[in-house]
């Protein structure tokens, strides 16, 4: 986590049984509606990727859009959606993966950068990992260099970002 992890985490909320009954939800907007949290996330993220000459922010729709965007802006590099299942208008690769409940597609589109360009996948929260794993497997596929896999926040408990290092990547975020 970064020198921030503390105070980002302090302005994210928890939403009890929300969507449903049980879940815990953590809510990043009073964090995107506070000025100062956002720019420190975001300086989080630009500090930790500066220097590793990144080509490309790939980030995944649509809370990942939110900070992918401002990052690739300040980074200097390009900006890659990574989109649910019938939104890219171009050529497409899709990665189909497991929900909790049932199972989610999401989309690349094929000329979204070159091969071997470096990419950083980005995304608001890591929960079973799927959804991040389902982008670097995108990613990988269309022969990209995956640098890292950044959040803003883990839920460590869920086993998704331990998932992801067990398949051989970096994960960064933020807080847990
Ligand atoms: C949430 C979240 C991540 C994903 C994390 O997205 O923004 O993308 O779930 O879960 P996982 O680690 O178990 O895959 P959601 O599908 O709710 O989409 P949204 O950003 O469009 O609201
Ligand atoms: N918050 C936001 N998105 C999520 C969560 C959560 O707690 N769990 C899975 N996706």
């Amino acid at each position: 986590s970064s020198i921030y992890g503390d105070y980002i985490k302090s302005v994210i909320r928890t939403v009890p049984d929300w969507p449903q009954p049980g879940v815990n939800f953590r809510d990043i907007t009073p964090l995107l509606q506070n000025s100062a949290a956002f720019r420190k996330l975001i300086d989080s993220f630009v500090h930790r990727y500066q220097e590793l000459e990144v080509d490309a922010i790939a980030a995944i729709d649509a809370r990942g859009f939110i900070v992918g965007a401002p990052l690739a802006y300040e980074l200097g590099c390009s900006f890659v959606p990574v989109r649910k299942k019938g939104k890219l208008p171009f050529k497409t690769i899709s990665e189909t993966y497991t929900l909790e409940y049932g199972e989610s597609t999401v989309e690349l589109h094929s000329d979204a950068f070159r091969e071997h360009d470096r990419i950083v996948i980005i995304d608001d929260l890591i929960a079973t990992g799927g959804t991040m794993l389902a982008a670097a497997s995108l990613i990988a596929r269309s022969g990209g260099h995956i640098v890292e896999l950044a959040s803003i926040l883990d839920l460590p408990e869920l086993g998704g970002s331990a998932k992801i290092r067990e398949a051989g990547y970096s994960v960064f975020s933020v807080c847990s």
